[in-house]
């Protein structure tokens, strides 16, 4: 368990933990004349490659924003639609997964979905539990104020009445990416430069990549743009450039963590 904000990654590297606003399906649809669902579709096979080239680049973990708290406001058919896609999308891919030695997970609000999805997903949590390869995890009716809610409301019950202010390191497991780093690198595609209530609390000091290319599109080579421009970003942390860099400190000054 590590927060960002307390200890530095490796300047330089790949990103330990990539998350991704898959946005711009229905517009990638709509300039082909097809209904949104087909943008959706062609969707899914998107987070396939991005999967793959992640697991291959040496990311361990990838979180994917697949259904906001907010995407009920959709028209109904679009919501059921997107429903069976996940159910089909999970029967279809769990083996493959499984296999790639990826663990997976879900997390959001689980109690709006109906049976046949909750099972589906806790039974590929379960199988893929024990693995060590990247650490797939899908948000599906999340939200970030839920997710910073839920967590305090965990943590006000374990605790119970006590005056001690709470602090950040108690707060942490309760979260829901809670036993992972923090993400290094954010990206969204689809050109909206927002972030709808995806990770408030874990992006504090995450490195944020905007691209046009709608999800659809996104591929091997769209991930290797937005890691090279990661990589060539200086994560300060609050800190100047110098002590990042390791310039020496001016004489007499005595350089504090
Ligand atoms: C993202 O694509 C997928 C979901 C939100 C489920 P959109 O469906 O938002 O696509 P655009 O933004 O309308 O192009
Ligand atoms: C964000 O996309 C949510 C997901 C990708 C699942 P939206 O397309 O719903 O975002 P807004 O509402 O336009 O910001
Ligand atoms: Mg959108």
């Amino acid at each position: 368990m590590t927060s960002s904000t307390q200890e530095v990654p490796a300047v330089g590297g790949v990103p330990r933990h990539v998350a991704i606003i898959m946005d711009g399906n229905g517009r990638w649809a709509k300039r082909r004349f097809l209904p949104r669902v087909a943008g959706h579709h062609k969707g899914v096979e998107a987070v396939r490659n991005t999967v793959r080239a992640c697991a291959e680049r040496g990311v361990s973990a990838l979180t994917l924003f697949a259904f906001s708290s907010e995407n009920w406001r959709r028209p109904q058919e679009e919501v059921s639609l997107l429903m069976q896609l996940f159910v089909s999308a999970l029967q279809q891919e769990v083996d493959r997964l499984h296999h790639s030695g990826i663990r997976f997970r879900v997390i959001g609000d689980l109690t709006r979905f109906d049976r046949q999805l909750v099972d589906l997903i806790d039974s590929a949590q379960k199988l893929t539990a024990a693995n060590t390869g990247l650490t797939l995890t899908v948000a599906a009716n999340y939200g970030g104020r839920w997710d910073i809610l839920q967590a305090v409301d965990k943590l006000r019950r374990q605790e119970g009445a006590s005056n001690a202010p709470w602090t950040e390191a108690q707060l942490l497991p309760h979260l829901s990416l809670g036993e992972l780093p923090e993400p290094d690198l954010f990206i969204r595609t689809g050109g909206e430069q927002r972030i709808s209530n995806f990770l408030l609390w874990q992006l504090a000091y995450t490195e944020l990549y905007f691209t046009e290319t709608l999800w659809p599109d996104f591929d091997a080579q769209a991930l290797d743009l937005a890691i090279a421009s990661y990589r060539k970003r200086e994560r300060r942390f609050g800190r100047t450039s110098e002590q990042v860099s390791g310039v020496a400190e001016t004489p007499g000054r005595t350089a504090s963590a």
